[in-house]
């Protein structure tokens, strides 16, 4: 909300700033930042954002895709506020029905519809002193969107089926994992709300956009099973490149599962590659949009329906490889394919190349 809330007036500022510079502090001897690790510079980004903001009163918009850490990102704010020993709500608006939703956020009065046979209370009054965490922000219904953006505006609102205005006392942190800007070409997101969230936007880079930190956050997800599970194991060398190698179109979620079951999977002490799933297994990235992870900013080829797979392949490998310049890594890399495998069509490209490109169809 704007205004300043009472529950942030009893905490000193200055302890604060003080444990916010401990979480720094922390970080660099563990790469641990509150419910977040990695030390890649864009991680690092976050983080300063995260302690730039956490002790204000500022509505935070966080995107990035999903498992990419969005609700951590929102309990290290909330835990690193003055509102941390209050409530955090976590509330993701494409889960309730689009009928509910209002009624779940603001509260109703009794008898306000057919079934509300009592007073209910809203996630704003439950989340009192504390954070409202709501995700999936375009999910929410337009009609519902307007509302919401009034009461970030005033900090009041109104429960359903009555006059009376409260004042919400919640620090609101809002997520999407659609791009918004697409969410609002699309109809989803309203402008204006957008505007009002973008004060302090965070965006959380996909893992494959940041994948230094993977062999840090899977030695961090594997201690924590090792502790629940009460025995010791670690990633051969071998193992850990083949983590590396992923694209990870599930973030880092899917790394945390991809620990979990390797460490169900191995036999004895030493996780290997064998104890992982194999690559090809992996999906392959949405075509024709090349990689749509931000390294092709949105770059794209238009392949017709009815065009045979050969000449989609072929298509879609030479106008990657153009728009990385030529180089084979990172277009190999965006393709979900090794290099060695990327050579071998080049290769046989070039192979056939008096024809100048395959021919359309049989
Ligand atoms: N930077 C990170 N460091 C440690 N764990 C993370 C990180 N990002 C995500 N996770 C893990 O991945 C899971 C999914 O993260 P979450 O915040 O729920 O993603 P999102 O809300 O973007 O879908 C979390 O439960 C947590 O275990
Ligand atoms: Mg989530």
């Amino acid at each position: 909300m704007s205004q300043a809330a009472t529950a942030e007036d009893d905490f000193d500022s200055a302890q604060l700033t003080d444990e916010i510079a401990a979480a720094f502090a922390d970080w660099r001897r563990s790469g641990r930042f509150g419910h977040l690790c990695g030390r890649s510079p864009s991680m690092q980004h976050v983080f300063q954002q995260i302690g730039r903001v956490a002790g204000t009163a500022v509505t935070v918009f966080i995107t990035g895709e999903s498992g990419s850490g969005k609700e951590m990102v929102a309990r290290t704010v909330h835990d690193l506020s003055r509102r941390r020993k209050q409530p955090f709500l976590a509330v993701n608006c494409g889960a309730i029905s689009p009928h509910l939703i209002e009624s779940e956020l603001f509260g109703h009065e009794k008898g306000s519809f057919t079934g509300a046979d009592r007073p209910h209370e809203g996630f704003f009054e439950r989340a009192h002193g504390g954070t409202l965490f709501l995700d999936e922000i375009s999910e929410m219904p337009l009609e519902l969107q307007v509302k919401f953006l009034r009461v970030l505006e005033t900090g009041m609102f109104t429960r359903v089926g009555s006059t009376q205005s409260h004042a919400a006392d919640v620090r609101v942190i809002a997520a999407t994992n659609r791009p918004p800007a697409q969410a609002v070409a699309g109809g989803a997101l309203r402008e204006d709300l957008l505007y009002r969230l973008n004060v302090f936007p965070i965006e959380l880079p996909p893992l494959r956009a940041h994948a230094e930190d993977i062999p840090v956050l899977a030695e961090e997800f594997l201690a924590d099973v090792c502790r629940r599970e009460g025995q010791g194991k670690r990633f051969s060398a071998g193992a850990l490149a083949q983590l590396a190698c992923y694209r990870w179109p599930g973030n880092v979620r899917e790394l945390r599962n991809v620990v979990q079951r390797a460490y169900l999977m191995a036999a004895g002490q030493v996780i290997t590659d064998e104890d992982l799933p194999s690559a090809a297994l992996q999906p392959a990235p949405a075509a024709p949009e090349v990689a749509g992870d931000g390294a092709a900013n949105g770059a794209a080829v238009t392949i017709p329906l009815g065009t045979s797979l050969a000449e989609a392949e072929y298509r879609l490998i030479t106008a990657t490889l153009q728009h990385f310049n030529n180089h084979k890594e990172r277009t190999a890399t965006a393709l979900g394919v090794s290099p060695k495998t990327l050579y071998n069509r080049l290769k046989e490209y070039a192979s056939r190349k008096p024809q100048a490109a395959p021919a359309k169809g049989p």
